[in-house]
Parts: structure tokens; sequence; C-alpha cells
């Protein structure tokens, strides 16, 4: 997510914002800039790179003037650069503008207004809004609120989601924030004012605070602050008193990143899904991912730990909903075995940093060999996205916990889409069933949601079981590759012994090592496979082991032979994953912390394995 932030007071604004965007840098960014206003107009200086590169490029000038903007940027249009960097002004320089979010039809947009001559130098959907503003205030008399008016106007025309910060040379005793899907807030100081995306950039300046309501635009002065809501009418907001410390600020008011990110999966499935489905269908923003299969005979899909978990899950749904042969390996195993490469084999490529040591040499071993490269990645600008022939972003926001969580589900929502839109276009999958699928996973997103709010079962669950010396994870088909996932992340971040196996392997060996020491949970949503997995479980109980199975809502056939039954909400079969991960992400957590340890860093862990 970007970073946003602004300041009218008192006081040389550039220190302010810096300052501010420092305390936003724990949302991960790729280049940052600020703008102050001052008699002479706008001064911009803005750069890739981190905050301290920004600081050296202002370190021997002193920008004067007490209203600013500024932006840490994570890039969703355009690659990092200075260019793309945020604020973007219009072409007279007049208005500035800084965003965090994505307008969905920047593109026709940016057509209409090149039609009018208006000449763009960014590739970012972000600078469509300060030409429409600059072009809709022609329209209005310098008058006292022309640029609100004319801010009305140009959010009538976006789609999609934004938290903005705007400032005019001609209105230098304002900034206007406007507020639609990304979170905004506005620090009520004295004499001065301040809006951020998030509260630890206010708490230095006040406490005292107003969240703003999506739809909402706030013109905020120095003094005071004027509310308005989505019908434009004049409203008054409550002023909250903020007793957080920074640190818990930073992470939203959880106390880890992780259960922070596991509860943002709901709205990053959104981001993922959302700019995907046009009128019930599946459209990729991202060029040349259609072409990318035609005349494939094979899928390819290679990765690490989670991603690789992920793979999986795409080869059972590919081979499911578009019958074209999968081969899943790991990247690290896949570079080195001298692999047998098809000519019109297509390569996806998943990562969420797109820097993973062994994913980009295995990459790179296909490409050499002629391969078609799609990579799924979290990451614009990544060596991988770079690299690749055709990219499709999971848009999750930065992860910033080392154990990957909404990665990994909004990896799964690209390769449904994916999965889908070739099944249909192989002939597989008719209009009916097509639609069908399409409106469970516009679902997902609040069923996760709804799933999110049982994290009290799976807390009280992990504070019986968190001491079990063994945890097994075991499931059939997708379910297994569940299991794999849960498996990881509970031996991550918990340091407990724990393994995932195909549950008709049970008996082929895993079964001699239960005991009453340990909990097999079952991940069960494949009801054709119900009866088998029934007797799986009765092997686990009648050797003392504790079980748990996570299924559908509603299904009753484990309660009579399971410890525990943890139910999900229902969609399409191969769709479970999305869902059925989400009380095994909670489960490792509770039983990280119960075991006293930080599941945010785990032990002997990076973020991005960068070598080998
Ligand atoms: C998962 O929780 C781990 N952090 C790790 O397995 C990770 O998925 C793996 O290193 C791959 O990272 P990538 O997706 O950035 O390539």
């Amino acid at each position: 997510m970007c970073g946003i932030t602004g300041y009218i007071g008192d006081s040389q604004a550039a220190p302010i914002l810096i300052g501010a965007l420092k305390k936003l840098e724990y949302r991960g960014y790729d280049s940052a800039g600020i703008a102050v206003l001052n008699e002479d107009g706008f001064t911009i200086r803005k750069t890739k790179g981190q905050l301290s590169v920004l600081e050296k490029k202002l370190e021997n000038e002193t920008i004067s003037g007490s209203l600013g903007i500024g932006h840490t940027r994570w890039a969703t249009h355009g690659e990092p650069s200075d260019i793309n960097s945020h604020p973007h002004t219009d072409v007279s320089g007049r208005i500035t503008v800084v965003h965090n979010g994505i307008i969905e039809n920047y593109l026709s947009l940016k057509e209409w207004l090149q039609a009018r001559d208006v000449v763009f130098i960014s590739d970012t959907d972000t600078e469509v809004i300060a030409h429409l503003i600059n072009y809709h205030i022609q329209e209005e008399a310098r008058e006292k609120h022309g640029l609100l008016r004319a801010v009305q106007k140009v959010l009538a025309r976006l789609e999609g989601s934004y938290a903005l910060a705007i400032a005019a040379t001609d209105y230098p005793d304002r900034i206007i924030a406007v507020r639609k899907d990304s979170p905004l807030v506005i620090g009520i100081g004295r004499g001065e004012n301040i809006i951020a995306s998030d509260i630890p950039a206010l708490l230095s300046h006040t406490r005292d605070v107003i969240y703003m309501e999506d739809g909402e635009i706030a013109v905020i002065y120095r003094d005071h602050v004027e509310m308005l809501n989505a019908a434009g009418d004049r409203v008054i907001r409550p002023v909250f008193h903020v007793d957080w410390d920074a640190e818990a600020a930073e992470k939203g008011g959880y106390t880890h990143f992780m259960l922070k990110e596991i509860h943002d999966q709901a709205a990053a499935l959104s981001d993922t899904l959302r700019p995907r489905l046009k009128d019930n269908e599946i459209v990729f923003e991202e060029p040349g991912i259609d072409e990318s299969f035609e005349g494939a005979e094979r899928i390819v899909i290679t990765a690490c730990g989670t991603a690789w978990h992920a793979a999986i899950v795409g080869k059972y749904v590919f081979e499911q909903l578009a019958r074209i042969p999968v081969e899943v390996d790991i990247a690290s195993e896949y570079r080195y075995r001298n692999p047998v490469q098809g000519r019109n084999d297509v390569f996806i490529v998943i990562s969420q940093s797109g820097e993973t040591a062994d994913t980009l040499a295995a990459m790179r071993l296909a490409k050499k060999n002629g391969n078609r490269i799609l990579a799924v990645t979290n990451v614009v600008g990544s060596t991988l996205a770079r690299e690749a022939d055709m990219k499709l972003y999971t848009r999750a926001g930065p992860e910033i916990a080392v154990a990957s969580t909404k990665a990994f589900t909004t990896q799964l929502m690209c390769l449904y889409l994916l999965a889908l839109k070739l099944g249909r276009r192989r002939g597989f999958i008719g209009d009916e069933d097509y639609k069908e699928y399409i409106q469970a996973l516009s679902r997902i997103p609040s069923q996760a949601e709804k799933l999110l709010a049982k994290q009290d079962l799976i807390q009280r669950f992990a504070s019986q079981q968190f001491n079990k010396a063994k945890v097994f994870f075991m499931g059939r088909q997708v379910d297994y590759a569940i299991g794999l996932e849960s498996a990881l992340k509970l031996k991550e971040i918990s340091y407990t012994h724990s393994e995932a196996f195909a549950a008709g392997e049970l008996k082929h060996g895993p079964i001699a090592l239960v005991d009453k020491n340990t909990l097999v949970v079952t991940v069960a949503t494949q009801k054709r496979l119900f009866d088998k997995i029934i007797s799986n479980i009765r092997e686990i109980s009648s050797r003392g082991g504790a079980s748990l199975v996570i299924t559908w809502e509603g299904e009753t056939v484990f309660a009579p032979v399971a410890g525990e039954v943890f139910a999900i909400p229902r969609t399409e079969d191969c769709f479970s994953p999305i869902l059925s991960i989400i009380p095994a992400q909670l489960f490792a957590y509770y039983c990280s912390i119960l075991r006293g340890n930080n599941p945010d860093k785990p032990r002997n862990l990076a973020k991005s394995v960068t070598v080998e």
C-alpha cells in the first residue's frame, strides 16, 4: 500500500512531511516524494528508493512553505522510478496530488485527456487525477469553492479505490482530502492539521483524530476542517483520542503484522479480484496474459515455500478447469535436475517478493529454453516482474511478516482467474458454469471476513494444543496442498515439528508416528472423498491422536469421529483453499504466541531468500 500525508499549519511543512513519511515506512514502499507550496508555487522533490535517498536530495536546500503533501509509493501502475513517484501535477504545475489505491478506469480517462492534448509524463494511474482536476477547475470561477467543486466532478468519474491529498496554488489556505476504500485519518492539532494514511504518522503532532469514512471529502484549513459526505452535504464527525503507542499504531492496533495481514486478506482478495472482473467477465489489465497460453501444451509452475504450495493448488485447478497438463516443481529442484523442457510449455513462476534466488534461476533456465514466462508476483518492478514475459500482480500490498499469508491467498486468487479464463477459452467451461464460478469467486472476500470473525475459536483450540510434540496435517487433492502450507506456517513460527501428507499416504508410513502426543489436523472439503477421510481420522483417533477437522459449514459427518470441527463457508470445491488456509494461519499464529515466539520475526528466517 502507498502512504500519503499532508500538513497545513504554522510550521515549515517539509520536515514534518518527511517525519510523517518515516512513520509510514513500515507499510513498504519503493519511492517517496513531497510537494510544498509557497508564494513561488510548488517545490516538488521525489525519487525512487528509500526515504534516505529523498532526504539526501533535500539536505542542501531549505524548502519554505507551511502547506504540503507527501507520499511513499508501493508501485501498482508504472515501475518504481523518479518520474512515477508521487506527488503528481497537472501540466501547469498548479495542482498536486498524492494517492493511495488503484484507479481502475485510468486508461480510458488517460485516453480522454490525451484526446484533449493533455501530455502525460508518468506511467501511473494517479496522474490522470491531477490533469482532470485542472481540466474541471477551468470551468469554475476562482471563487471560494472552485477547487472543491472541481474535485467533486473528478471523483464522479473515477472508478476504483483512492485516498487522496490535493493541493492547489490558487487555494493556498487548504488541502483537500478524499477517502474511498483506502484509509485516511485527519489529525486535529492546535493551529495546524495533518492527514495521513495511518495513525503512526500523526502521533508526534496530535492524538486527536477523525477517521474519514468512505466517500467523504475533507477541506482542511490551518484552524478548522470542513467535512462533506458522499452526497456533498456538510457533516460533523467525532474526534477520537488515540492512546496507542507508536509501535502498536503501525500494526493498526494488531499485536503483530502477521495477525494484521491475516485479517487484511478479505480486503487484499477484493483488491486482487475487483479490477479483473468486468460484467461477469475476467479481464486482465496486464498485457499479454490472455495470449500467454496460446498453443500451450503444458503448464509448468515453479516456486519456493508458500508460493510452491500455491503452485500445487494451481496444478489441481488448471487440470480440473482447463484440462491442461500441469507440472509443479520446487524451483531449487527444477533448476538442477536437467529438466525435459517442452517448446510449448508455459511457465508460471510464483513469488511474493519476486527476488527469490532459486525461483529466479528456475525462471531464467526456462527462459533460456525459449519458454514463455508468466510471473505471479506481489512486487511491481521486482526482478521477476522485469524479466518475465507477462506478469499478473497479486495486489496484496506489502507483506511485512516473514510468514506469508495474504500473499498466498491472493496468489491462489490469481491462479483461479487464470485457470477459469483458460478453461473457458479451451471449451471446458460452459457459460453457465463460468458465471457460477465467477460469482463464487466474488463471494470469497466476504466469506473470508466472516471466517476471520471466528478467530476466537481457533485461539481457544490453540491454547489446548500448542504444546503438542507433533502436529500433522492431512488432506486429499487441494486439501493436501493446504495441509502442506498449514504445516509450513506452524513450523516456521511456532518451531513445532509439523509435517503434512496426503491422507491416502497415512498407512504408508506416517501412522507409525501417531500417538497421544500427536495432533492431526484434517482439511476436508472434497465431499466425494469424505468416506476415505473419515476412515483416516478413525485410524488417528484409535491410536490416541487428537484431531481437528476443517470442513464446510453444515457438514455433520465428521463430528462423531473428530475431536473438534472447524467450519468454513461453502464455495466451489476447488476454491476451498483460500478459505481453509485461514484457520490454519490463525492456529499457527496463536501457537507461536503461546510458545513465546515473535511470529513476525521467526528465528533463522528472512522475508525474502535472495541467496541460495
Ligand atoms: C512462507 O511463509 C515463507 N516466508 C517462505 O517459504 C516463502 O514463501 C518463500 O521463501 C518464497 O518467497 P517468495 O514468494 O517471495 O518467492
